[in-house]
């Protein structure tokens, strides 16, 4: 268990990546996890899309927003899609999907941890340009890019970012986001 949190605590959303190519066998063992998420009724609403050649790669590129430039030189993203109706639609708003893919997404963020990369998904992109350009049927939600890397030095990065690579994490206190026995919040 503890080695686990150790993993969970490693993550964090770094920018200074390298543009050294991930292996094939490591990309699979992303997959892999990612696809061994659980969803209801293990309907696996996920879908992804590994950009990894050089066109495709510029196809996401051209499409990220100006504070993603970080994210340029990355060998490797997986962009995640779904759509309500892949998944369980229960009463109350129970849209499962979104959740589901986020299970998945998580999972392919761990491992690739495990493997010594950075993972940081992005929601700052062109959506439906990007949905065009890789044939994304229009009622596909593309959740978020994964960017995937290596670990490379901060010099690219504008003073912000580099600061925010070595600062603390940044949460929320506990009381805020967990009660215990009883609801206790008030927003
Ligand atoms: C859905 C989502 C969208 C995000 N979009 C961006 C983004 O467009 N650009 C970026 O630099 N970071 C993005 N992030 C990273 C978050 O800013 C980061 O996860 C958050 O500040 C917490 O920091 P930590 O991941 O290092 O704990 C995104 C994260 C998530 C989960």
């Amino acid at each position: 268990m503890t080695n686990l949190l150790k993993v969970i605590e490693k993550r964090r959303a770094y920018r200074g990546i390298s543009e050294t190519p991930i292996e094939e066998d490591v990309l699979d063992r992303l997959i892999t996890a990612a696809t061994y998420a659980p969803s209801c009724a293990n309907k696996q609403p996920w879908r992804f899309v590994a950009v990894r050649s050089g066109s495709a790669r510029e196809k996401v590129q051209s499409a990220l927003a100006g504070g993603n430039y970080w994210a340029l030189k990355a060998p490797l993203y997986v962009l995640a899609a779904t759509k309500p109706d892949l998944d369980c639609q229960l009463q109350d708003r129970r849209d499962y999907a979104l959740f589901d893919l986020g299970q998945a997404v998580m999972s392919l963020e761990y491992q690739a941890v495990h493997e010594g990369l950075i993972v940081h998904p992005i929601a700052g992109f062109k959506d439906v340009k990007l949905k065009e350009e890789f044939g994304i049927p229009d009622d596909y939600i593309l959740v978020t890019i994964i960017v995937v890397a290596y670990p490379g030095d901060d010099v690219s990065l504008n003073e912000k970012h580099r600061e925010l690579e070595h600062a603390p994490r940044s949460r929320k206190p506990r009381q805020e986001v967990v009660s215990y026995d009883e609801w206790a919040f008030s927003d």
